[in-house]
């Protein structure tokens, strides 16, 4: 495996395994849809290096996905891949995509993914968790990290302004100084309120 090859001495630290790619032949049997699927590849992907597993937000039960990847090794839930989605050409009748669908990301993802962490927060206290999607600012950064993440990442932001990660940075830094908090500390009321659940 590349990572298990090229990490000795490399400022690689940790590995992203993808179980949840949204462009593949059959969307609907990704591995992430599958507990045992992704305990397998998590074991499977065993380099040495602490593998973040990146979960499919298109599940009824993201936290027992989540289990399943955390008991076969994954040091952290990266949460979450994209939405199924489908855009149509309406004066051809056609998917937009060339593939067919595809995987939705941003502002419209930005909910459901808080909700993943959310309730994997409730379910595992102590595991590392990434937040990403719809992070194009410093409130929807920080709704994560009181939802329960450890860290977050910026991706479809970047497309439109690659310095979309450095001003989220710096406006949840803003926003920490003005209400006399810190990311500590948001993080730590988040594990404090991991006995609410969300309703049905
Ligand atoms: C164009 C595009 C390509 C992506 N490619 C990958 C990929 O190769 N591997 C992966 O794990 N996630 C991939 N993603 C998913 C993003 O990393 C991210 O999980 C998702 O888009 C939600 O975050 P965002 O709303 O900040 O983009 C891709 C997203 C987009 C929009």
């Amino acid at each position: 495996m590349l990572a298990r090859a090229t990490h000795g001495g490399s400022a690689i630290v940790a590995v992203e395994v993808n179980v949840s790619c949204p462009n593949v032949d059959d969307r609907s049997r990704m591995f992430a849809h599958s507990e045992t699927a992704t305990a397998q590849v998590v074991a499977a992907t065993e380099c040495g290096l602490p593998r973040w597993v990146k979960l499919s937000p298109n599940v009824p039960d993201i936290a027992a996905i989540a289990g399943a990847a955390l008991g076969a090794g994954a040091e952290a839930l990266t949460l979450t891949n994209t939405l199924l989605g489908l855009a149509l050409d309406i004066d051809t009748g056609r998917p937009v995509l060339g593939a067919g669908g595809g995987g939705l990301s941003g502002e419209g993802l930005h909910p459901v993914a808080v909700r993943a962490v959310w309730e994997c927060r409730a379910a595992f206290p102590d595991a590392a968790i990434i937040g990403v999607g719809g992070v194009a600012s410093g409130p929807a950064a920080i709704e994560f990290l009181m939802a329960g993440a450890d860290a977050v990442q910026v991706g479809t932001a970047t497309f439109r302004d690659p310095r979309a990660p450095w001003k989220v940075l710096r406006d949840v830094t803003r926003w920490c100084r003005k209400n006399g908090t810190s990311v500590d500390a948001l993080r730590a009321g988040a594990c404090s309120r991991r006995a609410i659940t969300v309703p049905e």
